[in-house]
């Protein structure tokens, strides 16, 4: 037995020299230490011997295999570091090669401006409808009926409003309006709203002019609103959009949603008044209708105009950015042209 246990370790000694992986050593494990190696099976024969031969044959096995267990640790270490310096080599990564070059999109100018007219509504107490309160596909009754706009009004003309084929009453909205009547019909007043939308008329195009822009409604309506409050908030909004040093003017005007009405113009940045192609030669561009909601908007959505009273504008997001960015033409919003969108 003595010699049957020298001969598997010389063989075990034997088959360490050749292995050359981990994957070696574990099968060299396997063979001879395992549960069902060849070292076990002589173990499971020691009770035959008597009780001298089994403790010299006993405490020889044991020693034998723990020569063989440390050498084959030894290797184990020896491989495990072979082969990771091997993989680390491999896989090394050059980290001073330049980067990819990943060309990324960027925030629209209008969505930028928009976001940052919101931004300075919502820091003076005003929140923004829903969608839902604020679509672009319109019926007559909101776009026009509610708002007081008379059935004969120039504005409902196919030459300045897109009607749809839905149906006969279906518009592409043309003003931001609408969502006037949707914010006073889902809630009671103090409203105090915004509505950043697009919207769409039948116009000839110019730099100053697109069939389809976008506007920002807004809304106050509670007890014992002035026209003062309107004039208040207007002209804080400006000196928050622009900074203090441009020159603006309040004109009257005409709305038959608002009564009474204005019309807000703020000296043109590209000529700085002097009269040029963006503003057609007046010095100035148009940047907001605004008014007193009309007693009888009021009554249409079941508000008492004897208790409440409101004010309501509406304003052009391209012409504030053209204004602010020196922009000189409103078709530049609309190419696409990756030379304009770069700058912003
Ligand atoms: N809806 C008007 C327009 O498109 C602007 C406006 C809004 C005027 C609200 C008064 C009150 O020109």
């Amino acid at each position: 037995m003595k010699e049957q246990l020298e001969k598997i370790y010389a063989n075990a000694t034997v088959d360490l020299e050749k292995a050359q992986t981990i994957s070696d050593i574990e099968e060299i494990r396997a063979k001879y230490l395992s549960r069902k190696g060849e070292f076990n099976e002589i173990k499971k024969n020691l009770k035959n011997l008597s009780d001298e031969d089994k403790r010299v044959v006993g405490s020889l096995a044991n020693e034998i295999t723990q020569k063989l267990e440390s050498s084959l640790k030894a290797k184990y270490e020896e491989f495990y570091k072979k082969e990771l310096n091997e993989k680390l080599q491999k896989e090394r990564i050059d980290i001073t090669l330049p980067g990819k070059y990943i060309p990324h999109g960027k925030v629209h100018p209008l969505t930028a401006t928009t976001n940052e007219i919101v931004a300075i509504f919502q820091s003076l107490g005003f929140s923004v409808v829903p969608d839902e309160h604020s679509p672009e596909v319109e019926t007559e009754y909101y776009n026009f009926d509610m708002l007081n706009v008379p059935k004969d009004h120039p504005a409902r003309d196919v030459q300045d409003t897109f009607y749809t084929e839905i149906a006969k009453n279906v518009v592409l909205r043309s003003q931001t309006s609408n969502s006037q009547i949707r914010a006073m019909e889902g809630q009671n007043p103090p409203i105090r709203v915004v509505a950043p939308g697009r919207v769409y008329r039948n116009e000839n195009i110019n730099a100053r002019k697109n069939n389809f822009f976008h506007q920002i409604e807004g809304l106050y309506v509670d007890k014992n609103i002035t026209f003062g409050d309107l004039k208040g908030v207007l002209n804080e909004f400006i000196r928050l959009y622009f900074g203090a040093s441009r020159p603006t003017r309040f004109r009257s005007s005409f709305f038959p949603f608002t009564e009474p009405s204005a019309e807000i113009d703020v000296q043109c940045i590209m000529c700085e008044g002097k009269g040029c192609r963006t503003c057609s030669g007046t010095g100035w561009l148009e940047i907001l209708g605004a008014g007193m909601v009309d007693p009888n908007v009021l009554r249409n959505v079941g508000i008492d105009p004897d208790v409440y009273s409101g004010f309501a504008f509406g304003m052009g997001v391209e012409r504030l950015s053209m204004l602010k960015y020196a922009i000189d033409d409103i078709r530049l919003f609309f190419n696409n042209d990756e030379r304009f969108l770069k700058q912003f």
